[in-house]
This record gives structure tokens, C-alpha cells and sequence, in this order.
């Protein structure tokens, strides 16, 4: 896929107006991770994604590689192979939904959307961030863009609900994928319970539709040695105090339940490894991606789903 486009007007950012709460201030560091993040994407060689390889991120891959590799040789899946993981089984989930807009919350330096928004079908693609990551986001991509994608500057956890100031920016009507990756594990249960509303309320307005997210299962995780690793190295680059929101698919499903959504699907790594060319390492490290759905709502709120 082209990732440089000629001819096409720049898009304009959009800005929610939101009271900020103190968790902002965590928030800034847990934007450095996006950088670190981005360099998966890189390395992989995902559309788009070199306009992301920066300074930053680099440092942070070269900064951590010895551990990973020391892991790795201990049948560790690293976080540089479950981010790709991740990432390309939420971009194959989103092939085979075929939405008319997504919608990537926290979305860092994802390159997703620039990719979609040049999809077949895909009218409408809205990448979201905090003010100050969609800026220094910007400020890396080149002037001219594809023609359906927009950047727009809400924080999840402001006091006021981002859904109605968005509807500037996205499609009423049109089925829509809503994601997030590798965001939901730095908030406590209350804040991804307000995530989650949030998620669903967009959803409702979109005339329903899908939401896509990654959980580490706490039974995994707690159990690894690299995944408490892995933990400690986050808590000590984002302040953060990190811990699985969820022990199983038990405990996910039903909270993805309490917060509206109608049918939950759960996908393993392995089972996508052949397809995707996925690495895969013999220690399961707990990774699992969710899709969350949302049925089409009549007038009146009811289900239109049989
Ligand atoms: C760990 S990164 C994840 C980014 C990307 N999705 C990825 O997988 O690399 C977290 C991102 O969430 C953003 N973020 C943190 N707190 C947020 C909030 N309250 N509202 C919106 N975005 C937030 C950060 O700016 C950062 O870009």
C-alpha cells in the first residue's frame, strides 16, 4: 500500500473541550511507551510506520533488546513479538469486519488508521489522542493524507464525555470498529469502566458496531517470569503501578457484559500464527485480543440483533 499521497488537502485536528483530571500528569509519561511501541511497527514494516521511527523509540528498543533476547531464549514471547501479535491480529480483524469508519482511541503512533482511511469501503478513519501526542503526531506525518482520515485530541478520562463533541467527526449511521491497544492496563478497573461506557455510547451512535482491545490474562502473566519482567521495566519508565485488569476470559467477558456490549469473542495468538506469519514462542504469554460487540439499536435502545 502507497503511503505517500500527492495532491490531497491536509486535514484539519479536532479538539474536544474537557475539564482535565490529574491522571493527565501520568498519562504524559505513558506516552513515552508509544514511541517504544511504534518501533514494532517499524521493524515490521507496517504501512506507514516509518514516519514514527524516532529518536526516542529507538533508544527504548536498544535500551531493553539485551533482556528481551535472554528471554527469548528462555521460550519467552517478547514484547517486541506481542506487540506485532497484537497489532496485526486487531488489523486482520478489522479486514474481516470491513466497517465504514474506525475510530483509534489512545492511539499513539499507531500508523492503523493512515492505513485504512486508504482501504476500500472505509469512508472514514479518526485516530485520538491526548492534545499533546496528536500534535508531536502530526508534526511527523506529511502535509498531504488520505482523504478520510482525521486526528482528533480527546482524554478518555476527562470529566466530560468526549462522544457528543465528537459527532463533528464521525459518521452517525455507519457501523464503526472502535479500538484500543495497550492503553486499558495502565487505568484502574473505575477509569476502564468509564473507557468502556464511553466505548459503548460511541458505538450506539455509530448505529453499533465492534470494539477491539488487548487484556494480558493475570493467570498468564502472574505465572512468567518475563511477563513480571516486563511489568517492572513499564512501572519503572511510566511511574505507573501496572497490574492484569483481568485473570481470565471469565472475568473479561463479563466486564465488557456489565458495560453494554452483547457478544464477546475472544482470540488467541496461536490460532492466528499461520495466517499472519505470527512469531510464536512455546510460553503463553497471556496476550489475548477481544472483540466486543455491539448490536445495531432500534429507536428505543432495544436490541435489533436476533
Ligand atoms: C501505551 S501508548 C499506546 C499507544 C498505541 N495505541 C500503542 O499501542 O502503542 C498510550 C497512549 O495513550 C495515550 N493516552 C494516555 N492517557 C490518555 C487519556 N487519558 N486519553 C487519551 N489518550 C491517552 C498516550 O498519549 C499514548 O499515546
Amino acid at each position: 500500500m502507497a503511503d505517500d499521497l500527492v495532491g490531497l488537502p491536509p486535514t484539519e485536528v479536532f479538539h474536544t473541550q474537557s475539564n482535565r483530571e490529574p491522571i493527565v500528569n501520568i498519562s504524559g509519561n505513558i506516552s513515552m511507551t508509544a514511541h517504544y511501541t511504534a518501533q514494532a511497527w517499524v521493524c515490521q514494516g507496517l504501512p506507514w510506520a516509518r514516519h514514527f521511527d524516532t529518536a526516542q523509540g529507538r533508544f527504548y528498543r536498544r535500551l531493553l533488546a539485551p533482556v528481551w533476547a535472554l528471554g527469548r531464549r528462555m521460550g519467552h514471547t517478547t514484547p517486541q513479538e506481542f506487540l506485532v501479535q497484537r497489532h496485526c491480529i486487531m488489523d486482520a480483524l478489522l479486514r474481516r469486519i470491513s466497517p465504514i469508519q474506525v475510530v483509534e482511541l489512545a492511539a499513539g503512533l499507531s500508523p492503523r488508521c493512515l492505513a485504512f482511511a486508504q482501504e476500500d469501503g472505509i469512508l472514514r478513519c479518526i485516530d485520538a489522542d491526548l492534545p499533546e501526542m496528536v500534535a508531536t503526531k502530526r508534526s511527523l506525518l506529511p502535509a498531504r493524507l488520505p482523504p478520510g482520515y482525521r486526528q482528533a485530541a480527546l482524554d478518555l478520562l476527562g470529566r466530560d464525555d468526549y462522544v457528543a463533541q465528537l459527532d463533528r467527526v464521525y459518521l452517525r449511521d455507519a457501523p464503526a470498529v472502535v479500538l484500543t491497544e495497550g492503553i486499558l492496563t495502565y487505568f484502574s478497573p473505575e477509569q476502564v469502566a468509564q473507557v468502556l461506557a464511553r466505548v459503548a455510547g460511541l458505538l450506539r451512535a455509530c448505529g453499533g458496531g465492534t470494539y477491539l482491545t488487548e487484556l494480558h490474562h493475570g493467570d498468564q502473566v502472574d505465572a512468567m517470569l518475563l511477563g513480571r519482567a516486563f511489568r517492572f521495566c513499564l512501572h519503572r519508565l511510566t511511574g505507573v503501578p501496572l497490574r492484569p485488569l483481568v485473570r481470565n476470559r471469565v472475568q473479561a467477558e463479563s466486564m465488557f457484559r456489565q458495560a453494554g456490549f452483547d457478544e464477546v469473542k475472544v482470540h488467541h495468538p496461536r490460532d492466528w500464527a499461520a495466517e499472519l506469519a505470527l512469531p510464536i514462542q512455546p510460553i503463553d504469554s497471556g496476550l489475548r485480543v477481544y472483540e466486543a460487540i455491539m448490536a445495531p439499536r432500534g429507536r428505543h435502545g432495544s436490541s435489533r440483533r436476533r
